[in-house]
């Protein structure tokens, strides 16, 4: 077994040891063969030191989603930096990432699904950003929409915190509870971002709108106009409902995420109310489910593959265990089925 910093660490290299993180939760278990998204979860949980398995390597490629992804969070952040500093911006490389992801979605959504919700405080933003643009194409996939409005609808969901750019930074990084005035100036950035997406980069009003409603709910509870329903445009729906569903599953370095289906249930349970019901239940027919494949932690300790996703509200997960952490060691892996075990529960994901 070497201890590696993490500088050290290589995709195809094994972990000899779990990653555990000061506050007791798991990162990724022993066994696993570093992926590159596992050296960006590392990363961004400011991991210092992992255990491997002398001499073990299994070649292993960067994905191309995963080069996708991290070069649309670049994008994304460089935009934000130019709009800060009021330079003109070339909106250009925005459109080219946008339609990668669109193709991408359209291919395979479960890879890119799997890239999402690691964060770190740095870059909490842009990263959240391509989260929101991958679910709202998703989401407009499954309504049938052509390329154009999922272009329209995929831009207006990368760029829809960009009025943020034109906020105190003290106020966005605020711990405490905003004050009244704070709290008038952050939900400016809905305005903010709808004056930047029309004078500076030039984009159509649809996608200036998202980014001005975004924050609009389905009751008129929302801001910045306080209008509801059908007075909300759909496109700004679907990012409203992303980009909560987005936030509660996110990793953060301060706080635990929402299991998928945790976060799941409050969005059914704020169906009619914060979110359009018809786009509620697309939701979590196409996102809020376990992907075929996903490593998940039972509350029994034992570890495995999910086989079979699962409905929300309608039936569990299938999950092929192959080790047990509170237990013997697994020789023949075998099926658990949740919808037998209601007493058994997913207590961790990890990719
Ligand atoms: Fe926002």
């Amino acid at each position: 077994m070497l201890k590696l910093k993490l500088s050290q660490l290589k995709p195809g290299m094994r972990l000899a040891k779990d990653v555990i993180l000061p506050d007791g939760r798991l990162l990724l278990l022993a066994g696993f063969v570093v992926k590159p998204m596992y050296l960006r979860k590392l990363e961004a949980f400011k991991v210092e030191y992992v255990y491997v398995e002398e001499g073990y390597f299994e070649p292993i490629d960067e994905l191309e989603e995963e080069r996708l992804y991290s070069h649309a969070a670049a994008t994304i952040k460089s935009i934000f930096a130019m709009t800060s500093r009021n330079r003109d911006t070339d909106i250009i490389p925005v459109k080219d990432t946008v339609n990668d992801i669109l193709n991408k979605v359209m291919e395979n959504e479960t890879v890119m699904l799997q890239l999402t919700g690691i964060r770190d405080i740095d870059n909490y933003t842009f990263l959240h950003s391509v989260d929101v643009c991958i679910y709202s194409i998703i989401i407009g996939k499954k309504l049938g929409y052509g390329k154009d409005p999922l272009m329209t609808l995929g831009m207006g969901a990368i760029l829809h915190d960009i009025g943020k750019c034109k906020v105190p930074i003290d106020i966005l990084q605020k711990p405490d509870k905003l004050s009244d005035e704070e709290f008038h100036q952050m939900k400016l950035h809905t305005v903010y971002g709808c004056e930047i997406i029309k004078n500076s980069y030039q984009l159509g009003t649809k996608i200036a709108n998202i980014a001005f409603q975004h924050h609009e709910k389905w009751d008129g509870s929302g801001y910045p106009m306080g209008i509801s329903e059908n007075g909300i445009d759909p496109l700004s729906r679907i990012v409203a409902l992303a980009d909560v569903y987005d936030a509660l599953t996110s990793d953060r370095v301060y706080k635990k995420r929402e299991l998928p289906h945790v976060a799941a249930e409050y969005i059914k349970n704020n169906s009619g109310t914060l979110f359009d019901p018809f786009i509620v239940d697309l939701f979590v027919e196409s996102i809020a489910m376990y992907a075929e494949g996903t490593l998940v932690l039972l509350s029994t300790g034992e570890v495995g593959s999910v086989v079979s996703p699962g409905k929300i509200g309608e039936s569990r997960q299938k999950i092929c265990v192959f080790s047990n952490k509170a237990g013997p060691p697994v020789l023949q892996p075998y099926i658990v089925d949740l919808n037998k075990h209601s007493d058994v529960e997913i207590v961790e994901v990890f990719v």
